[in-house]
């Protein structure tokens, strides 16, 4: 029996439930937020949602929410059986087990499987089962372009067809069950078309985020060797154009350096940025989409898969060099994205949802394209910049399409636009900071929608701890309470589960229908990066907090991982990009805290003997990063380091590094132990501001 004990868990449910009249003595704090103050300490800041908004909310109360979880824990099988069956169409049911886990490195290899046995397709659920369903003539996407006043739409229908198209041209050149397709597109509708499109044929796409540089592209390709890339000639982001097709092209070459040759690159033509005349061509592998696809049925039979084939690849960032490639499976994937996105955003039919993410992460697959699609919602799809042409942008789209529902990074500006559409909020990828956090929900949601702080991450699949928008009350910042069927648990060093208040490291103790299942090619890496920290708990890489009411604060990645605007980088990437460049030859990189991205770049470089250091270097050092990642990975900071402070046995002691980025120079701490303790005082030395 797999199921852990939930006693020592509900102790905390229990405690963490505020009585209602504590919440009812905490509504003059509700007064102070409204007002925009900050009381005394953030654990007591409460916001309680509208009388308004619970009435009508799914999860109208903190009892309900405590009667699904309670159920969700004490049986899961019974719990996500029962969404699973009422809510998903099935070729065929699962088999006797709902499912099967072990957590435990020490009791043989990590298995994670929901649904086993289960037969069913993401693709039909999202358009065929929803069309049966009468809404065939409901908008899926709504497509704003990077330029204001060009748009399109998409009905349920239309999208099928779309869908249909481009998966019988893929079954046509060879594409079939198993096989990846890397896809290498900005936010144009081509992009949900081609993830549902791979999810019909049971092709298994990898989206790679169209920020990434050609060599990081031909990283990905080389790992998961696909048949066919699809991109499109160029996009405009704000005011620039970017050329996809000749990031592609590099790429392909630098795969085929590698042995691997991809046999087609199809590639949709972008008019509103480069025409096809002035694109680069290869004959034989390059075909336009415009030239193919629409040439084809716009009716395509299902691939029918078990549960647990695979759905998709994300590569992320993690603590060492190569980006891992997160693997996630149908069925319970499909179940738990589709849940959490109807109940963390309190969904309803007439809701116009907007997610500001790019389907090149994790958040793009979850909650523009999958999550929303398997509801049913109608989605804004937009291709630009936030803050162009000017930065009241996303207030103006959220106008025009009457959004109600707004999830975003919490990275963006103030203005002047009215948004009376808003309903809920939502804000993911890094800790919201409470004024940020008060600002959110006084200005843009004009103080009355409840605000979804959702704390996950690509390897989760969805939502993991979250406010239930009219459940809980919330406090600014907090990510509050696990979703349904979450075990998250707070453990010290050694992996013992703390009690009550406490600060340590999160963990997940069983499986949700949503888990990764493995990392691609590479097991063992699966088991070691995040099973064996602590035995028995999927271990996240974040620190958390519980505070006294139970509420889970995120205080950020404790290994060496960081989050720029939202975008998850590994500080060893930036540093072997950097060590790439000729003139570098040592590099440390670190996070800092920053206003607006959350945290930055920080990078300490070492010039190879010879050199000196100069602006000149800086800005090829910069650019040698942009080149092997991508301009988001780009450091804001180079800090000339004639040498690194280091242990006796050669390791880089980034905590004394944090602390010079972000100038807590009396904060150093011990440094007798590093070999050469003189390097610190040069550092501080070199601190240019
Ligand atoms: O550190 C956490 C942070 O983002 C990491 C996951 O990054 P990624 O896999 O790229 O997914 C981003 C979108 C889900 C986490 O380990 N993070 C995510 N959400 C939050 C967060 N930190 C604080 N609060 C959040 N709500």
């Amino acid at each position: 029996n797999n199921l852990p004990t939930t006693a020592s868990h509900f102790r905390h449910v229990d405690a963490m439930v505020p009585q209602p009249s504590a919440a009812a003595a905490k509504l003059s704090q509700l007064k102070a937020v409204v007002l925009g103050e900050a009381p005394a300490s953030e654990d007591d800041e409460v916001v309680v949602p509208s009388h308004e908004f619970s009435r009508q909310a799914l999860v109208p109360s903190t009892q309900k929410y405590l009667e699904m979880y309670k159920s969700s824990i004490e049986d899961p099988a019974k719990f996500w059986s029962s969404i699973a069956s009422s809510e998903f169409y099935w070729k065929q049911r699962w088999g006797d087990q709902v499912y099967s886990e072990n957590l435990d490195a020490r009791k043989g290899n990590i298995k994670i499987e929901w649904f086993k046995s289960g037969i069913t397709n993401v693709c039909y659920n999202c358009l065929d089962r929803n069309i049966d369903a009468g809404l065939g003539d409901k908008i899926a996407i709504y497509w704003e372009s990077n330029e204001p006043g060009f748009d399109a739409t998409l009905t349920y229908s239309e999208l099928l067809h779309r869908v249909c198209q481009l998966a019988n041209y893929l079954k046509s050149i060879g594409v079939g069950k198993g096989d990846a397709v890397v896809v290498y597109l900005p936010m144009l509708m081509e992009l949900p078309i081609t993830m549902l499109a791979c999810a019909r044929i049971g092709a298994v796409h990898s989206v790679v985020f169209a920020g990434f540089s050609a060599e990081s592209l031909a990283q990905r390709i080389v790992d998961c060797k696909p048949k066919v890339v699809i991109t499109c000639n160029a996009v405009k982001r704000g005011p620039k154009t970017i050329h996809l097709k000749d990031i592609v092209d590099a790429a392909l070459i630098e795969s085929a350096n590698n042995r691997i040759s991809v046999d087609v690159c199809l590639t949709y033509e972008n008019q509103s940025a480069q025409n096809r005349e002035s694109t680069k061509w290869e004959k034989g592998r390059d075909v336009w989409w415009e030239d193919v696809v629409p040439k084809f049925p716009t009716s395509c039979d299902v691939e029918w898969v078990d549960a647990e084939d695979p759905l998709f690849l994300l590569y992320t960032s993690g603590s060492t060099g190569k980006p891992k490639g997160v693997l996630h499976t149908t069925g319970g994937y499909m179940v738990y994205a589709a849940t959490t996105f109807k109940y963390a955003f309190d969904y309803k039919d007439s809701d116009v949802y907007w997610c500001t993410a790019d389907c090149g992460w994790i958040t793009g697959h979850s909650y523009v394209t999958y999550g929303p699609m398997l509801n049913g919602a109608t989605v804004v799809v937009f291709e630009g910049a936030p803050n162009y042409p000017d930065p009241g942008r996303c207030w103006d789209i959220v106008d025009k399409y009457k959004v109600t529902i707004f999830y975003t990074a919490p990275t963006l500006y103030v203005t002047r636009y009215s948004r009376r559409s808003l309903r809920v909020l939502g804000s993911v990828g890094e800790p919201i900071n409470p004024t940020s956090c008060r600002w959110f929900f006084n200005v843009v949601g004009g103080s009355s929608c409840p605000i979804s702080d959702t704390w996950w991450q690509t390897e989760t699949g969805g939502f993991m701890i979250t406010p239930l928008p009219g459940a809980w009350p919330q406090k600014p910042g907090s990510a509050t309470f696990p979703f349904f069927g979450v075990q998250p648990v707070i453990v010290d060093e050694k992996g013992v589960e703390l009690d009550g208040e406490c600060n340590g490291y999160l963990c997940v103790k069983s499986s949700w229908p949503g888990a990764f299942r493995t990392l691609y090619g590479d097991h063992e890496r699966y088991e070691t990066t995040y099973f064996k920290p602590f035995p028995g708990y999927y271990f996240t890489g974040d620190g958390c907090r519980r505070d006294k009411d139970g509420y889970h604060w995120l205080t950020g990645r404790v290994d060496d991982v960081i989050n720029v605007s939202g975008h998850r980088i590994g500080t060893a990437e930036v540093e072997s990009a950097l060590v790439f460049h000729p003139h570098c030859a040592e590099a440390a990189v670190v996070g800092v805290e920053h206003e607006v991205k959350g945290q930055s770049i920080y990078a300490f470089v070492t010039p190879v003997e010879g050199i000196s250091y100069s602006d000149e270097l800086r800005k090829s050092l910069i650019l040698t990063v942009r080149k092997q990642i991508g301009a988001f990975a780009a450091p804001d900071k180079i800090h000339w380091a004639p040498g690194l402070p280091k242990t006796r046995s050669g390791k880089i002691m980034r905590r004394i590094l944090r602390k010079i980025a972000s100038r807590q120079l009396d904060e150093l701490g011990d440094t007798s132990t590093l070999a050469d303790p003189g390097v610190v005082d040069q550092l501080i030395e070199l601190a240019d501001d």
